[in-house]
């Protein structure tokens, strides 16, 4: 299930001492246990005390467009990987929720706010601007045996709200969620971690069966050579 920290620290740090001090602790899915989660939900809420860095982030993206330098970070439609680290794997995404967010892409089969979804990764988010988006959140229990058209079985966990100074912890294959747009433009701060290559599932809002599954790279990696194991 989703756990929420609540931190009372003004103390602000930059991005690269977040990345340093997740590096330092951060030694792959296993060491994923409550105690390692709190310190790096601390962290990311000392980030998420700063509030220049990532105006900073944006000032000098922009300025290595304009002189055509590769600045290494790359978009999502509503998202901003700003930082990627790649062993052990772990991400710092920039999140971006719009008010009108659901009318404006209504028609997207995959519009995040009509989008009822799990993770096979395990994520920490926070707020860092604006009073948030609203979550409607769910639990299940994961099995390799699931597909499209079964019942999910998934357990209503209420509706919650991301506001400030509250960083929450994902589980991966565990928690589902609905993002509902906030009443106001919204700004989110992700930790992301590696997937546990778990399948990941789409869920029907009306019925909590399983709509579609996400197949990852990752997994369509893994797939392509266990296919050529078998063909050689
Ligand atoms: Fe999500």
């Amino acid at each position: 299930m989703t756990y929420s920290f609540n931190f009372c620290s003004k103390s602000a740090i930059s991005l690269d001492e977040f990345v340093e001090r997740i590096k330092s602790h951060y030694t792959g899915l296993d060491c994923l246990d409550r105690k390692h989660v709190n310190f790096f939900a601390l962290q990311l809420q000392l980030l998420a005390n700063n509030k220049y860095f990532l105006t900073d982030l944006v000032s000098d993206h922009v300025l290595k467009e304009a002189l055509k330098i590769e600045s290494g970070n790359s978009y999502g439609n509503d998202s901003w990987v700003i930082y990627v680290n790649k062993s052990p794997f772990f991400q710092v995404r920039v999140c971006f929720w719009h008010s009108d967010g659901e009318i404006k892409h209504q028609n997207d089969k995959l519009n995040v706010y009509r989008c009822l979804h799990d993770h096979n990764f395990a994520f920490l988010t926070t707020n860092y601007f604006g009073p948030g988006y609203i979550s409607r959140l769910y639990q299940y229990d994961y099995s390799d045996e699931l597909e499209e058209g079964c019942d999910g079985c998934l357990q209503s966990l209420g509706s919650h709200q991301l506001s400030s100074g509250e960083v929450i912890y994902y589980e991966p294959s565990k928690d589902v969620h609905l993002q509902v747009p906030p009443r106001a433009f919204s700004i989110s701060l992700n930790l992301m971690f590696e997937t546990n290559g778990n399948k990941q599932f789409i869920f029907d809002t009306d019925t909590g069966r399983i709509l579609q599954t996400v197949t990852s790279s990752d997994a369509i990696a893994k797939q392509f050579i266990r296919e050529l194991v078998d063909v050689v």
